[in-house]
């Protein structure tokens, strides 16, 4: 195409020619007037689309007599001592030498690449200060490489840009007649101003060559188009083939660089359009990296169904996914908790003979990790590792990450070894999430020694950073280094935010200083930040352990005023509290104006209050709270029947009690020990002795302690069974237990 192009500028020469000399009233061949303003050339393609003006003639200045020897004598030690370092070689002709002689010798090295890029980067080095002969010999340094050394022409177009830019541009131009053998050294001059960052130029490079008649080429406009930003990329991929009329087509890549633009910046139905435009349009089939980028689009705004549809249609066009494809589909599964299903996709995957790459594994990892199921992340680090493929830093940091959330600290700091003996670095993330893993287990002297190793790295903590360590201070009930710790961060310039404020009056509540508390969530709200659910249901629950329900109740209602909508943990906490303070009325009333304002209660709502009544003996108000529950559609958990079957044990009303017990085991709850306890307590009182029994076997095997006199009561049975070895053997079992238990109190 390129070369059609070049070919049609003879046939239009003449016309051409006059033209620009009636335009610009200077002749066309003139080396200082090749049109160097984009916008006179835009102008011409405008007002004579269809013509095209020849290429400049070169006519340089002629050097003196004494000059022309001197070039000739070193072009001449430079051929015949061309193993010599090249600065020997020119220091006998020392300061004489100018950037000009330079110019004059390259017609005479014409034939020695080698030399002439030599004598060119000595000459550069000598005089770093941009000059118009320098100009001038690079861009004909790249037209004599651009045939046989596309890369040192590019290198060489790169080097004239930086020192000279839209005025390299025109040398180019006007070098060109003269020195090239291809136009290709357009492609390369596009890639270069592309490469230098100078986009604009580009662009107006691309319009400049058309009126010479000269197309570069689809695949080096293409490194413009994944440069642009997204509008400027869009205008350039409708405007490009328009002004070339025709002479430029885009190819697949362009397309997809079109596609991937408007993904990037949500606009998916747009990018889903042009991708039904290639066929039609452009005569090229979308192909996998097409779909695939438009997969990733619509996977990125959450739209599964578009994102399977679109993978339906390419497997019909007979396109096979690529890992890619599929980690779109699992990583948008795993963000919405889907992780079972991102698996389901995985085997799929491998069914269909794709083989995962590392970012599938990390995107399970990820997601297996955000979901507290290590034991899956390490089946898949398994088999990414029987693949043959290494973990990145991003596996790690998700691993890391996982196995911190899970207070697995012993594997977190394993791993982090194996991370740092790979030659991975660690970022802020990565010693963040160790940090904050060591201040969740009260760690302190790990996280401080993690915080050390940060800083000594040149890593700087930042606020979630702090955050963890001021909680994990305040947990240690040491609000006053939490405090210290918020004041140096502030001094670094960190803002605190509201988790920062939230975390430090959590401290201080745990510390027990609630006015202090109180006190800093007025500061919070002087410095702008507003008190969140998370604020007042931490404060709420202090006021409810110390007994002030009246204040708790308080900020309830200061935080309905506000507009701060409740949680369920709100609820709960205050449940509690009344509860705890005996004020079980209140507790009801709570519970009724809950579902009055559509704040649902949960099962812990209500157990909460069931708890306290059958503690109270009233099996009556507990089961009406129990009906109520059910009648809201909350579903029991398993504290729910320990509650009743406890109470129901208590109130002497053993059918009930195994009611509920056959029920909670069909749904596959287990019973708590209190309630071992008190269900075998009940069936011996109705000499139920085999099931007795069979509840005292069951509960010793899973590890819970049944009271001295049950104990009692089966070692008397033995005995008067005459069954001794059983007998001594139970009393062998409570001896230890006592032993162990006073062994647990020493410690
Ligand atoms: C972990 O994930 C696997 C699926 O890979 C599942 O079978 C298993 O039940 C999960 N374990 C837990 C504890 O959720
Ligand atoms: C009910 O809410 C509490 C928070 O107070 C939460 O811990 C618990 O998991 C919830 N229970 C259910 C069954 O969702
Ligand atoms: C101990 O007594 C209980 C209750 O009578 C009985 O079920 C159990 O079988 C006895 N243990 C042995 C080993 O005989």
């Amino acid at each position: 195409m390129l070369l059609r192009a070049a070919a049609r500028k003879k046939k239009t020469k003449h016309s051409v020619a006059t033209l620009f000399l009636a335009l610009h009233g200077r002749p066309l061949t003139s080396s200082s007037s090749s049109s160097s303003s984009s916008s006179s050339s835009s102008a011409l393609v405008d007002s004579i689309a269809t013509s095209i003006r020849p290429f400049p003639d070169y006519s340089p200045r002629k050097p003196s007599l004494r000059d022309a020897d001197l070039v000739r004598d070193l072009t001449a030690a430079l051929r015949q001592r061309r193993s010599d370092p090249l600065a020997r070689v020119l220091r006998p002709f020392g300061p004489r030498l100018r950037p000009d002689h330079l110019l004059w010798a390259l017609p005479l090295l014409r034939s020695d690449l080698p030399l002439l890029l030599s004598l060119l980067a000595w000459f550069r080095s000598c005089h770093p200060a941009p000059s118009p002969a320098t100009a001038e010999a690079t861009a004909i340094a790249a037209h004599l490489a651009a045939a046989a050394s596309p890369c040192t022409a590019r290198r060489l177009l790169r080097d004239g840009l930086r020192d000279g830019g839209r005025r390299f541009i025109d040398e180019v131009i006007y070098t060109y007649k003269h020195w090239c053998s291809h136009p290709s050294v357009f492609d390369l001059l596009l890639l270069a101003a592309v490469d230098v960052g100078r986009l604009d130029d580009a662009r107006a490079l691309f319009h400049h060559l058309l009126t010479y008649g000269v197309v570069v080429s689809a695949d080096a406009c293409n490194s413009l188009l994944a440069r642009l930003p997204v509008g400027d990329m869009l205008a350039a991929f409708a405007d490009f083939p328009q002004s070339s009329g025709g002479g430029l087509r885009w190819n697949a890549k362009s397309y997809n660089i079109a596609i991937h633009g408007l993904c990037r910046v949500g606009n998916v139905g747009d990018a889903r359009r042009i991708l039904a435009d290639m066929e039609p349009k452009a005569g090229v089939p979308p192909d996998v990296v097409s779909y695939s980028t438009l997969i990733n689009g619509y996977c990125s705004i959450g739209e599964l169904r578009e994102a399977m549809e679109l993978m339906r249609e390419m497997a019909l066009k007979g396109l096979k996914p690529n890992p890619f494809t599929y980690n779109s589909i699992m990583a948008l599964l795993c963000k919405a908790g889907r992780v079972v299903g991102a698996e389901r996709v995985l085997s799929y995957m491998v069914r269909h003979g794709v083989a995962p790459d590392a970012a599938v594994y990390t995107t399970m990892i990820d997601g297996f990790c955000k979901m507290g199921n290590l034991s899956a992340v390490y089946r898949m680090v398994d088999e990414m590792r029987k693949s043959g493929l290494v973990p990145d830093a991003i596996t790690y940091t998700s691993l890391i990450h996982g196995l911190c959330r899970s207070g697995k600290m012993v594997e977190a700091h394993n791993v982090f070894e194996e991370m740092l003996s790979e030659g991975l670095n660690p970022d802020e993330i990565v010693y963040t999430a160790l940090i904050d893993g060591y201040c969740k287990l009260g760690r302190m002297t790990d996280a401080f020694r993690a915080h050390n190793e940060m800083l000594r790295r040149g890593l700087t903590p930042n606020v979630v950073t702090y955050t963890s360590l001021s909680d994990g201070l305040c947990k240690q009930r040491d609000v006053e280094a939490a405090n210290e710790l918020l004041h140096e961060m502030c001094s670094k310039g960190l803002e605190l935010n509201v988790c920062t404020y939230n975390s430090l009056i959590n401290g201080l509540c745990k510390a027990g200083n609630i006015e202090q508390a109180m006190k800093t969530m007025v500061e919070m709200e002087a410095a702008g930040l507003k008190p969140d659910v998370y604020t007042y249901t931490t404060l709420m629950d202090a006021y409810c352990k110390s007994g002030e329900m009246d204040r708790a109740r308080g900020l309830l209602q200061e935080m309905l005023d506000k507009g701060i909508r409740p949680s369920i943990v709100t609820f709960n906490v205050l449940m509690h509290g009344m509860c705890m303070s005996g004020m079980l009325e209140d507790g009801k009333r709570l519970l009724d104006w809950m579902v009055d304002k559509n704040f649902m209660p949960n099962a812990t709502t209500y157990n909460s209050l069931m708890k306290h009544y059958s503690l109270d003996k009233n099996m009556k108000a507990t089961t009406e709270i129990y009906r109520g529950m059910c009648s809201q559609g909350v579903v029991p958990d398993q504290n729910t029947y320990n509650i009743l079957i406890t109470g129901h044990c208590k109130a002497r009303n053993m059918k009930e009690a195994c009611y509920f017990h056959n029920e909670m085991i069909s749904k596959g709850f287990s019973l708590s020990e209190g309630s071992y306890n008190a269900l075998i307590r009940g069936l011996l009182r109705k000499k139920k002795f085999m099931e007795a029994w069979g509840l005292f076997d069951e509960m010793r095997a899973k590890g819970f302690v049944a009271e001295h006199d049950i104990y009692n009561t089966f070692i008397d049975m033995n005995y008067t069974e005459e069954n001794m070895e059983a007998a001594l053997a139970l009393c062998d079992e409570v001896v230890e237990r006592c032993l162990v238990e006073t062994k647990v109190d020493e410690t």
